[in-house]
């Protein structure tokens, strides 16, 4: 099979400082869940950024390749990610939900989102919204495209940006701690629901979580990062039942009910 994606080299730096990525590789199939986890500063959030051709200010590419369903996206700092960006590639951040625009009702903006990739009517496009926040586990969705950002709680918010950035059938979704701002129990099941969605619409996704469990719950690989490079990517149950890296096996010890047991529940 083709790779979805694959990543060569890459690597990415702030301001000239030392690499915030190095020399980075890997790469998916289509539909693969892959989960990141790593320590604070390890660089996840700039792979995912840099997969999107979005580093923040100062952030500069440095080397490597990244090439997305065989089109290069990026080869020697040429950047060519137009066309790609939101719709076949689309992301969820931590705070997404605080991007969504205040004074829109949330149907105009979601029915115009839909509108901009997909050519339906606005009557089609407001029932596809309404059955992915339902998908999303929203209670009375009518509701919610009603509702302007205010209007809704954080958790509701950040539901809805999933189910809009989900809406557009990308192939691949980036999420950086999609689910840390929400409650436990939430979590769970948004993750679920993006689990569910994978099988339906072979949709792949990279997930960088802090939460070793979430990730083991729903990944077939996990990557573990550390300073900037990827010290292991292997598949879920070969992570968690043989870590290699002293890293991995100290996140693994803060959750001992997962040794072993990766698909225990
Ligand atoms: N906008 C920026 N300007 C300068 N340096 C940055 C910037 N963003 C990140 N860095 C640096 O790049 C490195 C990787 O940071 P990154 O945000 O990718 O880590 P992370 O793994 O996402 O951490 P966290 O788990 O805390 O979100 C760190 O050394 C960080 O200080
Ligand atoms: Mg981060």
């Amino acid at each position: 099979m083709k790779p979805l994606l694959s990543v060569n080299n890459l690597s990415v730096t702030y301001k000239g400082d030392s690499l915030a990525l190095q020399e980075l590789s890997f790469s998916m199939n289509k539909g693969e869940i892959i989960g990141i986890v790593g320590e604070s500063g390890s660089g996840k959030s700039t792979l995912i950024r840099a997969l999107l051709g979005l580093l923040p200010e100062g952030g500069r590419f440095t080397g490597g390749e990244i090439s997305f369903q065989e089109k290069m996206l990026l080869r020697d700092s040429r950047l060519d990610w137009a066309g790609v960006r939101g719709k076949r590639i689309a992301m969820v951040f931590q705070d997404s939900g605080s991007y969504l625009n205040p004074i829109r009702s949330i149907g105009s903006q979601y029915i115009e989102a839909i509108r901009t990739h997909f050519t339906v009517s606005r009557k089609a496009a407001q029932t596809m919204a309404v059955n992915m926040l339902s998908d999303m586990g929203l209670h009375d969705p009518e509701r919610i495209m009603r509702a302007y950002p205010s209007q809704l709680s954080g958790g509701m918010k950040q539901r809805t940006a999933i189910a809009m950035a989900v809406t557009m059938e990308p192939e691949l979704l980036l999420a950086d701690e999609p689910t840390s701002a929400l409650d436990v129990t939430t979590q769970n099941e948004v993750m679920n629901r993006l689990s569910v969605l994978r099988s339906r619409q072979g949709t792949g996704m990279i997930i960088v979580t802090h939460n070793i469990a979430v990730a083991a719950h729903m990944a077939d690989r996990i990557g573990v990062m550390w300073g900037g490079t990827l010290v292991e990517m292997e598949d879920t149950f070969r992570i968690i039942s043989d870590p290699r890296h002293e890293y991995t096996r100290k996140l693994l010890s803060a959750v001992p009910e997962l040794e072993g047991n990766v698909h225990g529940s």
